[in-house]
């Protein structure tokens, strides 16, 4: 039988990120989990390893409820001071905090600013022409909430992959994002596949596929906007077109994908 959650006092969310397991995250989680175990604080408490928390400057980082306790830069010996703090005290590790509920900022030595998408430039593009383009973001966590919007407002959005008709987006029925590293595009005949996950650096089959570029584009002579995706050796893999700059779908890539960038058509 598996824990009775219901008796849960404290839980400990572990970020189990890249930055925080080459920080020397699983050490910490180790840590906590035999202090808990040899403490006869197993059966009520939880620990749980999540996915990146955002804030891989201060890795590796951990959350503890009750509460809103995040503490950073974390090693063996500080968790089993905050783990016990919690559990004997609900006293939290003031010093190796970031951040607890009531405090107005986090307190970090390392804030990074956040990366932002450039502004469009103007570029004579081999393939688009004169055109006004940027780059947005290409992880996983961005292209799948992109082809899921536009499953959902397919108006005026247009797929050309090299060597393949010209596909209307309203003609796919599903977007799965259930492998490993492929997000697939369902339509009545065909199943059509990005990679948009970090495939192994030394897969080359793969690294040929994966998209590592996703561009924004606005084109002087056609008027239309897109998406082109490339992969890592500047080859395209895809584009996606809008009809228009009023179409709902480019109007979530300026808001949501680039982050409220705005487009400038004086610059052409
Ligand atoms: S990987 Fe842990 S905070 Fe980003």
């Amino acid at each position: 039988m598996g824990k009775n959650i219901a008796n849960t006092t404290h839980t400990f969310f572990f970020c189990d990120g890249g930055s925080c397991q080459k920080a020397g995250g699983e050490k910490v989680i180790r840590a906590a989990r035999a202090y808990l175990r040899n403490n006869d604080n197993w059966n009520d408490t939880h620990t749980i390893k999540t996915r990146c928390n955002g804030r891989c400057e201060d890795a590796p980082t951990c959350i503890v409820h009750p509460g809103e306790f995040w503490y950073k830069e974390l090693t063996p010996e500080k968790i089993t001071h905050i783990v016990k703090g919690h559990i004997q005290n609900e006293c939290p590790l003031e010093t190796e905090l970031l951040y607890r509920e009531g405090w107005e900022e986090q307190v970090s030595n390392k804030e990074i600013a956040p990366i932002k998408p450039k502004p469009f430039e103007f570029k004579s593009d081999e393939e688009l022409g004169d055109c006004l383009i940027t780059r947005g973001f290409s992880s996983d966590q961005y292209l799948y909430p992109l082809f899921l919007f536009l499953l959902e407002k397919p108006e005026g959005v247009t797929l050309q992959l090299p060597n393949k008709p010209h596909l209307a987006f309203k003609d796919i029925n599903a977007v799965n994002y259930s492998k490993e590293f492929t997000l697939e595009l369902q339509t009545k005949t065909d199943c059509l596949e990005f990679f948009i996950a970090a495939v192994p650096k030394e897969n080359k089959e793969l690294q040929q596929l994966k998209i590592s570029s996703t561009e924004y584009f606005y084109q002087k002579e056609t008027t239309k906007t897109g998406i082109r995706f490339k992969n890592k050796f500047g080859k395209t893999l895809g584009r996606i077109e809008f009809d228009s700059i009023n179409t709902e779908a480019w109007q979530y890539c300026t808001k949501i994908q680039l982050q409220r960038l705005t487009l400038d058509l004086s610059q052409l």
